[in-house]
C-alpha cells in the first residue's frame, strides 16, 4: 500500500478534516505549545529579493511575521488543508503582504519551484511543526532540501524526544500527540546529519525545554563538495 503521506489525494483529505474545525482558533491555542516557533522565524535574516519557502504553511503565521519583518522578500508556502490555505490568503492579505505572497494548494512531497512558484529555488525554506505529522517525512524533507538554492538554508522547528522531561508529562504529551498521528521524528535529524557528515552543507541542532522540542538549520554549500 502507497504511503499516506505519498498520496496528495488522501493528505488533502486528512488534513482538511483535521484542520476545517480548528482554523479560526489555530493560532491562538497553538501559540502555547509549538514552543520555538517565533525564535526561529526570527533567526531567518532574508534579505530584500530573496525568496522564503515554507512547507506546511497553516495559517499563514510564521508568513506574516517573516514578511512584516523583512521587506521586499518573496514569501511561498504550500499547504495540503485548502482551510487552512485561504485563512493563510487572509492573513497575508491583511498583513498587506498579498503582492510578494505566493499560496499553493500542494503537500510538500510534491513542490516544484518553478512550476509552482516561478522561481529557480529558495533562499530559506522552513518546516515549523510540519514534518511531525507526515506519516514518512523523509520524501518531503527531500524535496525541501532540493528546493534550496546553494548557500540556502533550511530551518526545522519540531517536537523534540521530549527524554528530558519528566516521565509522566512526555508520556502524556506523546499520547496527545499520538491522536493526530503527530511524533517526534528523529529520522529527519539523522538525514541532516549524514548530509553535513558527507560534507553537503553545515548543521545546527538546538534543544527547546529539556527536548520538548528542537531546532535543525541545515544550510547548503555554496558550491558542491565545497
Ligand atoms: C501543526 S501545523 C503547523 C502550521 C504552521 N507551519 C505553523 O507553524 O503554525 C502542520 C501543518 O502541516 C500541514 N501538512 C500536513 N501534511 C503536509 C504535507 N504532506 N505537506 C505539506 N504540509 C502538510 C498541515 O495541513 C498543517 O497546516
Amino acid at each position: 500500500m502507497a504511503s499516506r503521506s505519498l498520496d496528495p489525494n488522501l493528505v488533502h483529505a486528512r488534513m482538511e478534516r483535521m484542520y476545517r474545525p480548528q482554523r479560526l482558533i489555530y493560532d491562538l491555542t497553538r501559540k502555547w505549545y509549538l514552543l520555538g516557533r517565533d525564535r526561529l522565524v526570527d533567526s531567518i535574516a532574508a534579505r530584500p529579493g530573496e525568496r522564503v519557502l515554507e512547507i506546511g504553511c497553516g495559517t499563514g503565521r510564521n508568513l506574516v511575521r517573516l514578511g512584516r519583518r523583512c521587506p521586499g522578500v518573496l514569501l511561498c508556502g504550500v499547504e495540503p488543508a485548502r482551510s487552512m490555505l485561504e485563512r493563510a490568503e487572509r492573513q497575508l492579505a491583511g498583513a498587506g503582504l498579498t503582492q510578494r505572497a505566493r499560496l499553493v494548494y500542494g503537500t510538500a512531497e510534491t513542490i516544484e519551484p518553478m512550476r509552482d512558484f516561478g522561481v529557480d529555488g529558495f533562499d530559506h525554506v522552513l518546516a515549523s511543526y510540519c514534518l511531525s505529522i507526515i506519516d514518512d517525512p523523509l520524501p518531503a524533507l527531500e524535496r525541501a532540501l532540493a528546493a534550496l538554492v546553494p548557500g540556502g538554508t533550511l530551518y526545522v522547528v519540531d517536537f523534540g524526544s521530549m527524554e528530558r522531561l519528566p516521565g509522566r508529562a512526555a508520556a502524556a504529551m506523546r499520547a496527545w500527540l499520538a491522536r493526530f498521528g503527530v511524533r517526534h521524528r528523529p529520522e529527519v535529524r539523522e538525514a541532516l546529519r549524514r548530509r553535513a557528515g558527507a560534507g553537503e552543507g553545515r548543521l545546527e541542532e538546538a534543544e527547546i525545554a529539556r527536548a520538548y522540542a528542537e531546532i535543525l538549520r541545515f544550510s547548503r554549500n555554496l558550491c558542491a563538495g565545497a
